[in-house]
This record gives C-alpha cells, structure tokens and sequence, in this order.
C-alpha cells in the first residue's frame, strides 16, 4: 500500500454519502483534501468538521464548463498539482421510459457523463504535465449490466464508462490510472427520491464505499486497478 500523506487529492460529490465518508477517511491519511459539492452549507459543515480551510472548499456544479474551469482555477491556487481525483458526484434518475421525461434524460447525461467529461477535461492536463496521476470514478453495477428503468442512469454511466476507457488509451504512454468502481446500492441519499422498492437496510454501507476508494487510492503505481466490482451481499448482479 501507497502512503497518501502529502497526496494531493481532490473529491467530487463531497457532500454526498459516498463522497463524504470518503473525505472523512482520507482526511486521517496525511492527504491534503479538497472538496467540492454542490451544497454550500452542506459543503462547509464538512471542511470545518475535517478541520480543512476556507481556500481547500469550493463549491461547483460539475456540469457548468464556467464552474469548473473555476474550481480548476480555485485548487491550482493551493494545491501545485493533483495526485487522485475522485469523481464522486451524480445523480440517480430511475424511472421506466414511459415515465421518464426528455428532460430527467438530458440531465442525467449532462451531470453523468458531461461532468465528468469537463472535469478530465480541466484536470487531466495537470497530471500529462508530470506523467502520473489516479481518476476513480463510480459507475456503480448499472455502468456494466442493465435493469429494468434505468435506461437513462444506464446510459450515463455506460457512457461514463466508455469515456474513460478511452480516455486511458490516450494516455497509456503515462503512469495516469484510471479506475471505475462498480458498485451495487449503497445506502445514501442517493435512494431518497427513487421509487424502487429496495431493501436500504441490504445495501453497502456508505463506510464501505469509501474503505474502497481509500484502498484503491493506495494502490502503488507500478499495477493498475482498471476496475473493482463492489455488490451487497445478497445481490450479485455480475
Ligand atoms: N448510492 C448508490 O447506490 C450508488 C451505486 C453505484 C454508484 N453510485 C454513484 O456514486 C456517486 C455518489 O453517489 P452517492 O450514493 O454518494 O449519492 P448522493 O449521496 O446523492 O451524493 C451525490 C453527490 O453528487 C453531487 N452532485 C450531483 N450532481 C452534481 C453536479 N451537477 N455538480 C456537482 N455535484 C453534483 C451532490 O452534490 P450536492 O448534494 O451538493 O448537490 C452530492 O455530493 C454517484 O455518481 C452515483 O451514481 C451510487
């Protein structure tokens, strides 16, 4: 295992289950964290709680080109350069195509897979600059098999998933690693609006989610985890 002390990391979707609980354990690590969400309050309750500054929390909507060139901006300001970005924002849109409206489509796709595309877009520079670097991401279990109503969710993270495996062909000649994490539920308020019946209590705890990406963050360079299957006990889809 990699020591993460000194690593300059950034996390996305801090204010959300996995991603918070991501923040809270790698912020033990000696990692130097920044974070970013959408909620502001949300966002500053958890940087005061892991004792990290006003200058290392901004907020950002990952799907807006203005906002993200911006939190670019805002993390080269304190940070000289990124050693693990984790993209742990997104949205969960689960409805059967006779329900599902054009617009819950779009968006899914525009926070899904066009936020994701302007963050590599913004960050990877800075990691071809010195040759190295780590991207996790979470396509979750329906980024690699379908379910009934989850053609939109499905389509993002496909597409997600698709991106980034392209993405690391073009970057083979580097040590930048790219990994997709697919997991099955995890109990978050990702569930909260999803009219599923689903047994919440079964899901992966959002500890767990993040003891993953903490163990994929300190993976040592010389391997490559290109992808890391994570199901709930009782529910293995794969
Ligand atoms: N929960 C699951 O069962 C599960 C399973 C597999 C994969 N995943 C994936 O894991 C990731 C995190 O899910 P979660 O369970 O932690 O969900 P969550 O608790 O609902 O958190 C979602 C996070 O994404 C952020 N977000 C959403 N859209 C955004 C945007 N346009 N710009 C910036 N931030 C945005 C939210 O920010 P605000 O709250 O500040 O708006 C929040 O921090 C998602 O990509 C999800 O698809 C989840």
């Amino acid at each position: 295992m990699e020591s993460l002390k000194g690593k300059h990391i950034l996390i996305t979707g801090a204010t959300g289950g996995i991603g918070s609980h991501t923040a809270r354990l790698l912020s033990g690590s000696g990692a130097k964290l920044f974070l970013t969400g959408r909620n502001g309050v949300k966002l500053q309750q958890l940087a005061s709680e892991l004792g990290i500054s006003e200058a290392d929390s901004v907020t950002c909507d990952i799907a807006e080109p203005e906002q993200v060139a911006l939190l670019k901006e805002r993390f080269f300001a304190v940070h000289p350069t990124l050693d693990i970005l984790v993209n742990a924002a997104g949205i969960g849109i689960i409805k059967t195509l006779e329900t599902m409206t054009e617009a819950e489509f779009l968006k899914t796709l525009h926070y899904n897979l066009y936020g994701p595309f302007l963050l590599v877009k913004n960050f990877l520079p800075a990691m071809k600059e010195v040759k190295k670097g780590l991207i996790i991401n979470i396509p979750g279990v329906l980024g690699k098999v379908p379910m009934a109503g989850a053609a939109a969710y499905s389509a993002s993270k496909y597409g997600l998933v698709g991106m980034m495996q392209s993405i690391r062909e073009e970057v083979k000649r580097t040590d930048i690693r790219i990994t997709n994490i697919f997991m099955g539920g995890v109990d978050s308020a990702f569930w909260d609006n999803i009219d599923l019946r689903v047994q919440r209590e079964k899901m992966i705890q959002v500890e767990e989610a993040a003891r993953a990406i903490w163990f994929l963050c300190q993976q040592p360079a010389s391997g490559v985890v290109s992808e890391m299957v994570l199901q709930p006990f009782n529910h293995q889809a794969i």
